[in-house]
């Protein structure tokens, strides 16, 4: 069983500085939901706060519909993993998963029969008499993650779990994850700093800056219509071209720039633009082309400075005009014998790959 969450106006303050605020949102029973931002940007606030663990300072949070005000943590139908798993040590696996339902007065053979099932689900089979530190990181993780379904929750809150993994680890536990839950069918609350862990593994996704949210969405449309400079910088890499419109239609903008004219796609056009705004052109790594290998709506004059070779793919970092950056991204397929620290050539991206947005602030590289 899933259910849904809601915050609406939700606002958490610590004297006058709001960690979280005016945050409305919906999620779905049964959805895969992520809350991605930089640290320090209010996700384990909101978390807490549909846990029960933090009040709100303003607003609800509703699930299925029903106000948590008055609900706290331990009655409300949510889990929550904390960063650091807080398994504790000195019990056995199963002892760690049946903890929960020992608490609520749950008989032994009954939360041992439960204790036995999340095992199997969990895939820790011949595990359950094992100590916590006999596992390995990926182990303990399922464990926090079994603990937390005991007492069979309908939304599951998760702080980061991954964090502490080393990168194969992690990679290999995004896919179980989004396994796990797709066998439990129950709504998971995932949050994390780190793009690709909430792209590969969410349906929707909401970007946090500085206590607010910036956009919610599909995972691709977040990705390829981003709605603020913030997202566009944030979530995969971007490079940005600064200028000032001078043509706007309904979905499309010509800005001008000190290296030239380009056009562009606008995607929060609704009436909010004007000849002569500051905007930002934004285009990423992978949307650049070699312009001798294709027929492109606009074309940059470049030059050479360093490249990178990544296996798939190769990176280049060019110069554009005196002072200005930009990185773009080969296959490795692709014939680049011939381009060269130093080179100048030209390379082409098309106005559906790229998009304006007016001027804001950029995530900063970390
Ligand atoms: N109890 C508290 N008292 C005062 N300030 C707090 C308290 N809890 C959190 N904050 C502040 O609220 C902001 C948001 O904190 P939060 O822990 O939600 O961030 P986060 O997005 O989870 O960051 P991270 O990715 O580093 O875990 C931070 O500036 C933090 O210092
Ligand atoms: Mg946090």
């Amino acid at each position: 069983m899933s259910a849904s969450v809601e915050l609406k106006n939700a606002s958490v303050t610590f004297g006058n500085f709001y960690a979280a605020k005016n945050i409305n949102v919906k999620i779905n029973g049964g959805e895969f939901f992520s809350f991605l931002g930089p640290s320090g940007c209010g996700k384990t606030t909101l978390l807490r706060a549909i846990s029960g663990f933090q009040d709100l300072s303003e607003g609800e949070v509703l699930i299925d519909g029903v106000d948590m005000s008055r609900i706290g943590p331990n009655k409300r139908p949510t889990s929550l993993i904390f960063q650091n798993l807080a398994l504790f040590p000195l019990m056995s696996v199963a002892d760690n998963i049946s903890f929960s339902l020992e608490v609520r007065g749950v008989d032994k053979k009954k939360r041992r029969s439960r204790a036995n099932e999340l095992i199997e689900l969990m895939a820790l089979d011949g595990q359950g008499e094992k100590m916590v530190h006999q596992l390995s990181g990926g182990q303990k993780q399922r464990v926090a993650i079994a603990r937390a379904l005991a007492i069979e929750p309908k939304v599951l809150l998760l702080d980061e779990p991954l964090s502490a993994l080393d990168l194969k680890l992690r990679q290999r536990m995004r896919t179980e994850l989004r396994a796990i839950q797709k066998r439990v069918n129950i709504t998971f609350i995932y949050i994390t700093h780190d793009q690709s862990e909430a792209l590969t593994m969410s349906d929707r996704i909401a970007v946090m800056n500085e206590g607010e949210i910036e956009q919610i969405g599909l995972c691709a449309d977040v990705y390829n219509k981003p709605l603020t400079p913030f997202v566009a910088t944030f979530v995969g890499e971007n490079n940005s071209i600064d200028g000032k419109l001078t043509e706007v239609s309904s979905n499309e903008a010509t800005i001008s720039t000190e290296n030239g004219s380009f056009k562009s796609c606008l995607n929060n056009s609704d009436g909010k633009y004007s000849i002569g705004d500051e905007v930002f052109l934004f285009i990423r790594p992978e949307a650049l082309e070699l312009a001798k290998n294709g027929n492109f709506d606009n074309v940059i004059d470049i030059n050479i400075d360093t490249f990178e070779f990544e296996g798939n793919i190769k990176n280049y970092f060019a110069k554009l005009g005196s002072n200005k950056k930009i990185k773009f991204s080969i296959p490795n397929s692709v014939d680049t014998s011939d381009i060269h620290s130093g080179s100048n050539i030209q390379i082409g991206f098309n106005k559906l790959n790229s998009v304006i947005l007016k001027k804001g602030q950029l995530a900063v590289d970390t």
